[in-house]
């Protein structure tokens, strides 16, 4: 990858599936929303000059229209520029599609981009997780259980265990997880979905959060890595298949042997950027809002490279902006 901050660019790119998908707030459809976000993301990224490929995305060819995995973005390809850095992206338009259509807190529109080949090629199946900032790095353990976990994350920030905040998805499946995290003492943030949130949130000092645990998707957990790698934040994972199939699959990828834990480097590896921006007000993100004739927005971005961190508080005029960057299309 060039020296060039891509994330810097690819903002636009998640603004513009934010402010299209923001106006189907609490709309109810969570599948239109994710629509108007992949359409919007999906034409914004013909206007950055790079060759990329969707390497996490929408799914695969036959079942994703656009951001398909394998499908070449970037206006690099269209002008034949052999100068447009070559790049892997990870893409999720809209994470948290139920967290916008009910507008509840922390959906967000996120992209990850490494050099090519240097993402794990996640199947789309679970990944059990646990996520943690900058100063809890290196004190946790997937194998090891979640108090054992929580005391050394207490540790490393010199708090009690029950100043610890624990995200975790309001899921049946951790019940056991929570009922732990309970006994041990520690305060829990239970969350509808959006655990790429959850784990960014960890390396935030002011989101009050210290940990994410439990299992959410595998190609969030990869998304979520890259931004890890960024702020020097700590993401273990294991793949976990739901069915036999998924298990097949996953070997095609050419994953590692069941029960591998995959270390933050081994999700993102490389100069990895990350770039987000929030749909629905969040502890992570202020959600878009609307001011009459246009909107505001807040992203951030980040690269690994050099650590730096940018909050990117944008202000959107609608009548010089083509369409296709803040329109759901549906009100054309
Ligand atoms: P969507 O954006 O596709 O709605 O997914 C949100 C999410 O909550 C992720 O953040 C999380 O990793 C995954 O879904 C959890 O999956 P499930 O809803 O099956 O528990």
């Amino acid at each position: 990858m060039q020296d060039r901050n891509l994330a810097l660019e690819v903002v636009r790119v998640t603004e513009a599936a934010a402010l299209a998908s923001a106006r189907l707030m609490g709309r109810g459809d969570r599948k239109q929303a994710d629509h108007v976000a992949v359409e919007a993301m999906r034409l914004a990224f013909d206007h950055v000059d790079i060759r990329g490929t969707v390497v996490i995305g929408e799914g695969e060819r036959d079942e994703a229209p656009m951001l398909f995995i394998g499908e070449r973005v970037g206006s690099g390809w269209v002008d034949n520029d052999a100068g447009a850095p070559k790049v892997d992206i990870a893409v999720d338009p809209l994470e948290g599609t139920n967290l916008c259509a009910t507008g509840a807190p922390d959906a967000i529109s996120v992209i990850a981009i490494a050099d090519d080949g240097q993402f794990l090629n996640a199947p789309d199946t679970y990944m059990e997780k646990i996520a943690v900032g900058p100063a809890a790095r290196g004190q946790i353990d997937l194998r090891e259980s979640p108090t054992w976990n929580l005391e050394r994350i207490a540790k490393a920030l010199g708090k009690q265990v029950n100043e610890v905040t624990a995200v975790i998805l309001d899921r049946d499946r951790h019940t056991a997880l929570i009922n732990e995290v309970r006994q041990a003492g520690a305060r829990i943030r239970l969350i509808g979905d959006g655990d790429v949130s959850g784990a960014v949130m960890t390396c935030k000092p002011d989101s009050g959060i210290d940990v994410l645990f439990g299992i959410g998707g595998a190609p969030e957990g990869v998304i979520a890595a890259a931004a890890m790698r960024c702020v020097g934040g700590e993401l273990q994972g294991r793949l976990r298949f739901r069915s036999d199939e998924e298990r097949a699959r996953a070997k095609k990828m050419g994953v590692k042997e069941e029960g591998h834990i995959y270390q933050t480097e081994e999700l993102a590896q490389g100069n990895v950027m990350f770039a987000a921006t929030g749909v629905t007000q969040g502890y992570l993100l202020d959600g878009v809002r609307f001011i009459g004739g246009g909107a505001t927005t807040e992203s951030i971005v980040m690269r690994s490279k050099s650590g730096t961190t940018r909050v990117i508080k944008a202000t959107h005029r609608f009548d010089t902006k083509p369409r296709h960057t803040w329109s759901t299309g549906l009100d054309a």
